[in-house]
């Protein structure tokens, strides 16, 4: 990939807080919009959502949510969910990737991912991560290959686009 020689002000990645529900639910609706077929949640559905929803979702003792930010600007997100389960406790689950697009190349996707990956690392008993990308999704594919997911399988029709179905590539990498 050609690196973006706009370089970021400051690249900060960090948990986000309760404060930063507003802009993390704006962040969310704009790749619900711009980048439709990586997820599975409408901007519409979504949307619907009270800010509390939200604030819930970043406020979640089963998970944590980063932000990747330039100076002040929130312009990435990702998110990684455990499991309350005994049998699957072993497993967390990899979600909400997004970078803007004006912010794309410059290297927030890794840090965003090494960071996740870190923290990972230190919880107890998670031992595997798993993750799905929209087939066809080559900048997340080679993202995540390159911090050592591999794929496992692809899921046939998992969401319906204004091009038709698209298969979900499921990774999975050991912690
Ligand atoms: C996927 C995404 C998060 C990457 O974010 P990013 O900040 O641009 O990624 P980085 O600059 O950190 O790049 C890291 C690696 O990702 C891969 N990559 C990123 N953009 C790429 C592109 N356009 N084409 C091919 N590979 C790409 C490369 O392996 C790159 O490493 P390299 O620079 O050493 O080649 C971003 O493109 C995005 O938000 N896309 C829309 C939402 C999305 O698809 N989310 C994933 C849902 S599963």
């Amino acid at each position: 990939m050609m690196p973006n020689t706009a370089a970021l002000p400051t690249l900060r990645v960090a948990p986000l807080q309760s404060s930063d529900a507003a802009r993390y639910r704006a962040l969310m609706l704009e790749a619900y919009e711009l980048a439709a077929d990586a997820f599975t949640s409408t901007p519409q559905e979504r949307a619907a959502e009270p800010l509390t929803w939200w604030a819930q979702r970043i406020n979640n003792s089963q998970g944590v949510v980063l932000g990747a930010f330039a100076g002040e600007v929130l312009m990435g997100t990702v998110a990684l969910e455990f499991s309350a389960k005994p049998k699957t406790r072993h497993k967390a689950h990899v979600l909400g990737m997004y970078v803007k697009q004006e912010f794309r190349a410059c290297g927030a996707g890794r840090a965003l991912m090494d960071t996740l990956l870190a923290l990972a690392a230190k919880r107890s008993g998670v031992q595997v991560l798993n993750l799905t990308v929209t087939e066809g999704n080559e900048a997340a594919l080679r993202l995540y290959r390159s911090v050592g997911f591999e794929p496992f399988g692809t899921e046939p029709m998992a969401i319906r686009t204004p091009d038709g179905f698209k298969g979900k590539v499921h990774m999975w990498r050991r912690v």
